[in-house]
């Protein structure tokens, strides 16, 4: 028999009551997070629009437009669905110009051919335009360039420059954790003061030309991927001691950009990182680059509150 009184008795199944109800809450807001990283976030792609000044483009490429693909991760953590929604993207942009700033496999080189085939709406007068990334050295990057660049419709740029238009270049380094970079050769060929596209997948890789007035476009961070509020975001490999993860960064005379990207590596998930398409249109100035707010963020963002509601009420 028990020798607790009523009262006690009632206090205790209150705090039971209580208890239960706590554990509740935080397992539904645990689904609802799980929902929101596994199944919302890494398909709300953000189209980001900017406006970025150098001072010496040329009068026949101001308003130039320039869309960025970054760290596509073919492979087993990014569905096919996200990178054709971002290519899809891309397309509807019409640039002038598209770069890939690497990453295009997670690790497999034979996903470079599902994806190449995945490229074939990309169109662009000025071309399309690539750089290695850290995950496309890990089997054989040599396989992953080749298979990337037998059509002709993409060049990637190894440590060297084109000339896009006259007084207009665009260069690209090996991946600095991975490859042998080499910033010096690869904008040998450029003069001083040129406008230039500098793609480095490591955003480290602004390090080695801040004394020119470039628009370095680089990627690798996917923006933290997963980001825990309250904790700083993680950097990957290669990045000890960067300032920056996401968005614009001025580095002495370099104007950087780091995109989010589309893939994912290591496991499925985003929080708190959209993937991103960005999109550039260029101005002959010396201001310091904006951001443009866009209907398509705006959009996203509202989509994936309504559906971040419903996960909430089915958890
Ligand atoms: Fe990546």
């Amino acid at each position: 028999m028990s020798s607790l009184c009523p009262n006690k008795i009632q206090r205790r199944k209150a705090t039971r009551r209580l208890f239960l109800r706590l554990c509740g809450t935080l397992l539904g807001a645990g689904a609802a997070v799980a929902v929101e990283a596994r199944y919302i976030e890494p398909n709300a792609l953000d189209v980001t629009r900017h406006e970025v000044f150098l001072p010496d483009l040329p009068a026949a490429m101001e308003g130039v437009t320039v869309a960025q693909l970054t760290d596509l991760h073919r492979g087993p953590h990014t569905p096919d669905a996200t990178i054709h929604q971002a290519v899809a993207a891309v397309v509807a942009l019409k640039p002038d110009l598209i770069v890939l700033t690497g990453d295009f496999v997670d690790g497999d080189p034979s996903d470079a051919v599902p994806l190449r085939e995945m490229f074939q709406p990309l169109r662009a007068r000025l071309g399309i335009w690539g750089c290695l990334g850290n995950h496309d050295y890990y089997g054989s990057v040599d396989q992953v360039a080749k298979t990337l660049t037998d059509s002709g419709e993409i060049r990637l740029l190894r440590n060297e420059s084109h000339l896009l238009a006259p007084g207009f270049w665009i260069a690209g380094i090996e991946d600095t954790s991975q490859g042998y970079p080499d910033t010096p050769r690869a904008l040998a060929a450029i003069p001083p003061g040129a406008a230039t596209l500098f793609l480095t997948h490591n955003p480290v890789g602004v390090w080695t030309c801040t004394n020119r007035p470039l628009l370095a476009l680089a990627g690798h961070t996917h923006g933290g991927q997963i980001r825990i509020p309250g904790l700083p975001p993680r950097l990957p490999p290669g990045m000890q001691g960067f300032p920056l993860v996401a968005g614009w960064g001025l580095f002495d005379r370099a104007r950087l950009y780091i995109s989010r990207g589309v893939g994912m590596s290591m496991l499925p998930l985003r929080l708190g990182s959209y993937p991103e398409v960005a999109f550039f249109t260029l101005r002959r100035g010396d201001s310091p680059p904006r951001t443009l707010p866009t209907l398509a963020g705006r959009a996203a963002r509202k989509a994936e509150r309504v559906l971040r509601s419903a996960a909430h009420h089915l958890a």
